[in-house]
């Protein structure tokens, strides 16, 4: 079965053509990090714009890479929720204006879905069931519990900010560019984890909060600097040196990996009987993170920041699973607010 994956719910514009869920015939990303780079964040309006500029040059891209004709599309699947709204309306209005033009089936697939089953695209070895999934990306951080193909249930999710998110926050405040996790990973690699302590947030259960390690980052480079804490965030960059940023960010993705182990950890002991772990999500392609979960099944880099692929991949195993089509003219392929597992 050949499913064309659609995927705009941030700053990438993608779509790819995979075969059976786990057999990447195309994968087309472009991404709109370099207009953002120089805003320090996502600008929603510019990115839907720019979604709608290379969506279908992206589409059409997708199907020649993977040498196919609209004739042997099986079914076409958009992310719809959660995401940017204006974003996730190009992806979607695409879609189902496709499925309309070529009579294809159409779905509608959840985006934190979608990162989970990446892993069944970049590894060879079976997952075993149950698995519980760790997904880290820039909106949200989840533990799901997954006790087959296309069932999962929250165990676990962030009280705040997302651990994405809080790289992002804090790249901001070390003068980093955008996007934080891969800056701060490269500042950080050969530098000090120790030389700065930041609290672990004391949550209950296994739910997450990261605005309190964000804060803590802050006030410790206001000390560092023995600048007055009323001393604005946008500033502290001008005065810190290179060494200091470097073991900033190496002290502060020390504490992030270690909170997510941790939950983690907490996870396995609540639920004995599960075989895998995957992580999930962008903040997946942390190499630390990768080598503090060595028994872990990881997508490769290149499938851990969003893409088309993985949208293709759940859509194949919700079909598998019974899903059904939605109308392509009814109105629940717009982005619902909802964002539920
Ligand atoms: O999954 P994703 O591409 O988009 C969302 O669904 O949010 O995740 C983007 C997030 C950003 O916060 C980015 O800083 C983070 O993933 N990220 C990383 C790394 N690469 C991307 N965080 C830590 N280390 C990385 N190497
Ligand atoms: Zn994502």
């Amino acid at each position: 079965m050949l499913i064309l994956g659609i995927e705009t719910s941030c700053d990438e514009t993608a779509a790819a053509v995979v075969r059976d869920g786990r057999e990447i015939l195309s994968n087309v990303v472009v991404s709109q990090i370099d207009i953002f780079a120089e805003y320090g964040g996502v600008i929603p309006e510019v990115a839907a714009r720019s979604h709608l500029e290379v969506m279908l040059p992206v589409i059409d891209k997708a199907l020649s890479d993977a040498s196919c004709t609209w004739e042997e599309i099986d079914a076409i699947a958009v992310t719809h929720a959660p995401g940017l709204l204006g974003s996730l309306l190009i992806g979607t209005l695409t879609a189902r204006t496709l499925a309309i033009l070529h009579s294809k089936p159409l779905y509608a697939v959840h985006h934190l879905k979608s990162h989970v089953y990446a892993n069944w695209l970049s590894s060879d070895v079976e997952i075993a069931f149950p698995v519980l999934a760790l997904v880290v990306s820039g909106g949200h951080t989840q533990i799901l519990h997954m006790p087959a193909h296309n069932q999962f249930e929250i165990v676990g999710t962030t009280r705040d900010d997302a651990v994405g998110e809080c790289f992002d926050k804090v790249a901001k405040i070390l003068g980093l560019p955008y996007p934080g996790g891969p800056s701060i990973a490269n500042a950080a690699i050969g530098h000090n984890a120790d030389k700065y302590k930041f609290p672990h947030p004391k949550v209950e259960g296994l739910d997450f909060s990261f605005s309190g390690l964000k804060t803590a980052v802050l006030r410790s480079v206001q000390q560092e600097l023995g600048l007055p804490i009323s001393h604005p965030s946008h500033d502290l960059k001008n005065h810190l040196n290179p060494e200091q940023v470097a073991d900033f960010a190496a002290s502060f993705q020390k504490t992030a990996v270690e909170i997510l182990c941790e939950k983690l950890a907490l996870a396995q002991i609540q639920y004995p009987e599960v075989k895998s772990v995957a992580v999930a999500g962008g903040v997946s392609a942390n190499q630390e993170l990768r080598i503090a979960l060595p028994n872990a099944h990881f997508p490769s880099p290149a499938l851990s920041g969003d893409n088309g692929a993985m949208v293709a991949a759940a859509c194949y195993y919700e079909i598998k699973s019974g899903v059904k089509p939605i109308d392509p003219y009814s109105l629940n392929i717009y982005p619902r607010v909802s964002i539920e597992a």
